[in-house]
């Protein structure tokens, strides 16, 4: 198996590179447009051909560069058929998979931060987006976000993972670069031992202030980080 976790430190976003070296097949999940001779070079390094570049959301404070990727590759885009992001070569829906090479690649739909938020699990990790982070979760004040449904998602569907699954979130803000289930069950500030009223109301009272790019960010990802259509 190949793995890579890269971070854009602009935003702290993370983007992984999944790979089959036997098949030479690879999968690429939320890319930034900024980091995407990064991920290209990588690719050629390995000699993988990108198969499927997955976004997790429709991402609001950076460009994605599944677009570009896919114009570069020939990859397929797939994103959760509930981002309604028509650009999508392969709309998911909960429980759909992807094959990598000998594996698949479960989507685990987890609304909540927005309604079309996708995780994907593979082999033993889980890659959650911006639903559950490490010691937190994505915010749900816009872009149709709803604190009950993610803490419906979390609890319901990632926390039922085995404990020693590990997560890999879609940033982090603090440096820190993996967790685990059972960790986050114990320990998630936000959702350890809370009850759904009590997360709502702790979800209520963030007052963030909006991503700096989010007027281009959405739009642009709506279309998959096509900037100039
Ligand atoms: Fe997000």
């Amino acid at each position: 198996m190949f793995f890579r976790q890269l971070l854009e430190t602009e935003t702290s976003t993370y983007t992984y590179i999944l790979g089959d070296p036997t098949w030479h097949e690879a999968v690429v999940i939320d890319p930034v447009l900024e980091t995407i001779d990064e991920i290209l070079r990588i690719l050629d390094r390995e000699s993988m051909r990108l198969a499927y570049v997955l976004d997790t959301h429709v991402h609001a404070d950076h460009v994605t560069g599944a677009s570009a990727l896919r114009a570069h590759t020939g990859a397929q885009v797939v994103i959760s058929r509930r981002a309604a992001a028509p650009c999508a070569d392969v709309p998911v829906d909960d429980n759909d998979f992807i094959v990598l090479g000998d594996d698949v690649i479960r989507v685990i739909s987890t609304p909540g931060h927005t309604p079309g938020c996708a995780s994907y699990r593979w082999r033993d990790r889980v890659f959650t987006g911006d639903a559950l982070l490490i010691g937190g979760c994505g915010r749900t004040d816009f872009q149709g976000g709803d604190a009950g449904a993610l803490y419906d998602s979390i609890t319901g569907k990632i926390f039922t993972l085995r404990d020693e699954t590990l997560v890999y979130p879609g940033h982090d803000y603090a440096g820190r670069h993996v967790s685990c289930v059972g960790e986050e069950k114990r320990m998630n500030r936000r959702l350890a031992g809370k009850s759904r009223e009590e997360f709502i109301a702790i979800m209520a009272e963030l007052h963030l202030s909006k991503p700096k790019k989010i007027h281009v960010a959405v739009p642009a990802n709506q279309r998959c980080g096509a900037l100039n259509i």
